[in-house]
């Protein structure tokens, strides 16, 4: 049903992302369009919206372009399950978990408590009810800082499912695996590019949410391969912005390789400001909710308060600031995350 081409990397070979074994699940090419209204009100750059929050796979995001490639690799694997830890709104475990029952696959959610809020809803709506509606067994994790302590339960969960005779696929977390779904984001940063120039547009800047690295590494090294030298800003959504340059830059190095341009990014390239994260990842921000609301308000987007919502504070931080000004076009990539605003509906209550 899903042809897959194995890979296996010779020495010397060179590789690109055309040799990964990649499954077809997400609705490409996602719309590029234009935000007038913020555009009108802000007073600054042409903005334009790329709409990786309609990529399909149970109500859209950003990693339907990854899971093509760890479900690329699951299938040439023969696994039978796949296994993938998030914070309990996790948008990835869902369209993981969407993914896992298109192609016939068991699922296994981890779902850790990374997040200090116990309303009802956080715990069952959202994310978490489309889990379960999709047929994934859900485990929980109590530690949600220790990106490394969950990858490793995951694999307790995965030798458990073969000493049931199972063949499980880990999609792990921490910076320790190479990215492998970023070349979804090498493949989208082009796609993005090849819109844009269709309509004679010329694009200054990038504005996306930086949070495992691997959109933000993916889109910097789609660039960089397309010899674009657009500039990417990741607004943080989980870490400062130390420690999440380093992770941005260790990403887009394996990203690179893995895609056949060794050393594409180097460190001048990596943009990231923690001005927007607030007191964490997944807490509430003023400037969140006047991001969410002035979407929402002037056009018609729906966005999240981890990670879309921060990163259009951010963007309309870096246009007030004059950071980004008039005579420039600003892509704001909008990777999605729009059921996690019934998880987190208890945050919504000034509105
Ligand atoms: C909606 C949404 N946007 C952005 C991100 C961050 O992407 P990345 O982890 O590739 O940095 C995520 C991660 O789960 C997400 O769910």
């Amino acid at each position: 049903m899903y042809e897959v081409k194995s890979f296996e990397l010779k020495e010397g070979q060179k590789v690109s992302v055309s040799d990964f074994p990649r499954v077809s699940l997400a609705h490409t090419p996602t719309p590029l369009e234009s935000m007038p209204n913020l555009t009108r009100l802000l007073g600054g750059p042409d903005l334009l919206v790329k709409r990786d929050d309609c990529t399909g796979l149970a109500m859209g995001g950003n990693k339907a372009r990854h899971l093509e490639f760890y479900f690329g690799e699951a299938v040439a694997q023969k696994a039978d399950t796949v296994i993938i830890t998030g914070a309990i709104q996790s948008n990835f475990a869902r369209q993981t978990a969407a993914a896992a029952a298109k192609l016939g696959m068991a699922c296994h959610i981890q779902l850790e408590h990374r997040v200090p809020i116990t309303a009802p809803e956080y715990e069952a709506s959202g994310n978490v009810l489309l889990d379960r509606l999709l047929g994934a067994t859900i485990h929980y994790f109590p530690e949600g800082g220790d990106e490394t302590a969950a990858d490793k339960a995951l694999e307790d969960i995965a030798d458990q499912i073969r000493a049931e005779g199972g063949n499980p696929y880990v999609i792990h977390l921490s910076a320790d695996h190479p990215p492998l779904g970023a070349l979804g984001y090498v493949i989208g940063a082009g796609e993005f590019l090849d819109q844009a120039a269709e309509r004679g547009l010329a694009i200054d800047a990038v504005v996306l949410p930086s949070g495992s690295a691997a959109t933000h590494a993916g889109v910097l090294v789609g660039l960089k391969s397309r010899n674009s030298d657009i500039e990417v800003t990741g607004v943080c959504v989980r870490r400062n912005k130390d420690r999440q340059f380093e992770r941005v830059f260790r990403q887009a190095t394996a990203v690179a390789e893995m895609a056949g341009c060794p050393e594409a990014v180097s460190k001048d390239d990596i943009h990231v400001t923690d001005d927007y994260l607030g007191p964490g990842y997944g807490q509430s921000t003023p400037g969140m909710l006047e991001a969410m609301t002035l979407a929402a308000r002037e056009e018609g987007l729906i966005l999240d308060p981890v990670y879309t919502g921060k990163s259009m504070a951010g963007l309309i931080g870096l246009v007030r600031s004059g950071h980004f000004k008039s005579g420039q076009t600003v892509l704001y990539l909008h990777t999605g995350g729009t059921p996690a605003v019934f998880g987190y509906s208890s945050m919504f209550g000034d509105l």
